[in-house]
């Protein structure tokens, strides 16, 4: 019950999916959550289930204002922070090709998938140095691995993040700030992101008999991943791959 007791944790995203399940898990091990979301409602949702030590703040995280502000205002009223979980994501419209995919989307979810990482990243960093140090959490995807036909930007948004969680390592770790970063690569998770690539009922039993575990993750699943990252049990951990895929990445 106390994984991560003490520490202050922001989680973007965490309105909906495999971001709430995180959230409220964190919570559950001792943590004090800053719920981020660009829905409102979803977001205050998530601090309801929680019922104490979290916070909603609503947030874009493709906006630099945004981050700042929300950083700031952790500082003057957590007065630090341990970790963050740049969650937040978007994919579709599904299907999308890149002989099909627009330059407005393709824009789109670069914004929010990894400028918006790289922004968590860059104003997240100092933060957690001030406060002697933590851990961040990227979520990429199993999509990082592999040829994505029928979600082409969304692939190669999740490629950047996977990538650019080593760069942040890296640096990190050399400069000696004691910020660590890692990477998790979910599979196919039933969240209203999963359920979207899963039409209908005979493409959702197609798909779930081509995963080697036989069904779909759930957000919980991704979330126990997580917590290990952000608590100190992975403390010799940076610039690796949790991949939580039922297999998928094995075949
Ligand atoms: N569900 C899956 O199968 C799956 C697989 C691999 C990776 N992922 C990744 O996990 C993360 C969470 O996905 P999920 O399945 O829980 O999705 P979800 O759609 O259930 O939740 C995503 C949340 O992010 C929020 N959001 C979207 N744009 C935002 C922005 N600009 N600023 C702040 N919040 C924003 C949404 O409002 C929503 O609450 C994403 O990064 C996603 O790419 C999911």
């Amino acid at each position: 019950m106390d994984r991560v007791a003490g520490k202050v944790v922001l989680v973007t995203g965490a309105g909906s999916g495999i971001g709430r399940a995180t959230a409220k898990l964190l919570a559950d091990e001792g943590a004090t959550v800053i719920v981020t979301d660009i829905n409102r409602s979803g977001g205050l949702e998530t601090v309801q289930q929680i019922g104490g030590r979290a916070r909603f703040e609503e947030q874009d995280t493709s906006k630099e204002a945004d981050w700042k502000r929300i950083i700031e205002d952790i500082l003057a009223r957590e007065g630090r922070l341990d970790g963050l979980v740049n969650n937040a994501g978007i994919a579709g419209p599904f299907p999308s090709t890149f002989e099909s995919e627009t330059v407005e989307q393709w824009q789109r979810i670069l914004a929010i998938n990894v400028q918006g990482v790289f922004l968590g990243c860059k104003h997240g960093v100092p933060a957690l140095r001030s406060s002697g140090g933590g851990s961040i959490v990227n979520l990429s995807s199993l999509a990082a691995f592999l040829g994505t036909p029928s979600l082409s930007a969304y692939g190669a948004s999740k490629g950047a993040v996977r990538q650019f969680t080593k760069t942040v390592a890296i640096d990190c770790a050399r400069k000696g700030y004691k910020v660590r970063c890692n990477s998790v690569h979910p599979g196919i998770i039933l969240t209203p992101m999963g359920e979207g690539i899963l039409p209908n009922d005979k493409a959702k039993e197609r798909v779930r008999g081509s995963i080697p575990i036989g069904d779909f993750g759930a957000p919980a699943d991704i979330a126990y991943g997580i917590l290990y990252l952000i608590s100190d049990e992975s403390r010799f951990v940076t610039g690796a791959e949790l991949v939580i895929d039922g297999g998928m990445n094995a075949i």
